[in-house]
């Protein structure tokens, strides 16, 4: 059994895939193209962060497997641009990370919302999910296989925590990955999502103005699943399974990595609690 633990632990999971990941320079991208590529897996990380995203292709490989390129997923001509990078220097795509997104503004009341901001909120994580979806599917199809992973989030299920427009973005998200699942499993191409909880990344810290131990406290003060402070390896731990051979017969799926939270609303049994306390 202990021979088996150490084998699985140190498989090369990913070995002769080739993946592009969307926001790869930061957060829940950055650590998922770090793991990737420990897993043996040619890396694109695409962003629009290229010092960051540079100086981290630097330190995890050659050119040989991995590389930046510049690309703002809300451009048609970027997104096309890495697809095809893609295929000219590692010669296939097998896993598509569409998981570049951003907050945009948090007031979460409607009459607050900024329309400007809204849209962009939809063009980032809607705009842009899609048209990674598009440019993967369009080199994945002839070959009649290939795997497409957003990233959701717990807003795509619990809501009124975040923006409406974020909140409506994570929800379109999921409809694009089912509806992508029903036309692209005919070609051989399996679809899903991740949908984290809050993690102290970069998107949050910004969002809540806070730094990285305040944020651990309120998620782990918040959670559901005690005892584990969730952090973007545990996003990427899910990409790896969703992005490899071992979920072959998975697709359509939005996997919650959230420990529970969008489980349970204990908000009555905490009121009277607190009442009876
Ligand atoms: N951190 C959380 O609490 C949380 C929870 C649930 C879901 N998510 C989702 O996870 C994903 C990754 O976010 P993160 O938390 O790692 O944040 P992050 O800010 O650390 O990383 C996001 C990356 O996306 C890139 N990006 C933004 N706009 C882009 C564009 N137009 N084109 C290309 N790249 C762009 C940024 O430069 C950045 O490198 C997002 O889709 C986010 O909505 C995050």
């Amino acid at each position: 059994m202990s021979s088996f633990s150490s084998l699985a632990s140190t498989a090369k999971r990913l070995a002769g895939k080739v993946a592009i990941i969307t926001g790869g320079a930061s957060g829940i991208g950055e650590i998922t193209s770090r793991l990737f590529v420990e897993h043996g897996a040619k890396v694109i990380v695409a962003d629009v962060q290229d010092q960051a995203g540079q100086s981290l292709c630097k330190e995890l490989g050659s050119e040989d497997n991995v590389f930046y390129v510049h690309c703002d997923v809300t451009r048609d001509a970027d997104v096309k641009n890495v697809v095809d990078v893609a295929i000219s220097r590692y010669g296939k795509l097998d896993i598509m990370f569409n998981n570049a997104g951003i907050a945009g503004n948090t007031d979460p009341t409607v009459l607050g919302t900024d329309n400007e901001d809204f849209k962009r909120v939809f063009e980032v994580n809607v705009y842009g999910g899609f048209l990674g979806a598009k440019h993967a599917a369009r080199v994945m199809i002839p070959v009649k296989k290939g795997v497409i992973i957003f990233t959701s989030s717990v807003a795509s299920v619990a809501c009124g925590e975040s923006s409406h427009a974020y909140t409506m973005s994570k929800h379109a998200v999921v409809g694009l990955m089912k509806n992508l699942c029903v036309e692209l499993g005919q070609h051989g191409i399996r679809v899903n999502c991740i949908s984290p909880c809050a993690l102290a990344t970069p998107l949050l810290r910004n969002a809540m103005g806070a730094d990285k131990s305040f944020v651990e406290h309120v998620v782990c003060e918040s959670a559901n699943l005690k005892g584990v402070v969730p952090s973007p390896k545990d996003v990427a731990e899910a990409a790896l399974y969703l992005g490899g051979d071992e979920s072959k017969y998975v697709s359509g799926l939005n996997l919650m990595v959230d420990g529970g939270y969008s489980t349970t609303n204990q908000s009555f049994t905490t009121v009277l609690r607190n009442m009876l306390s």
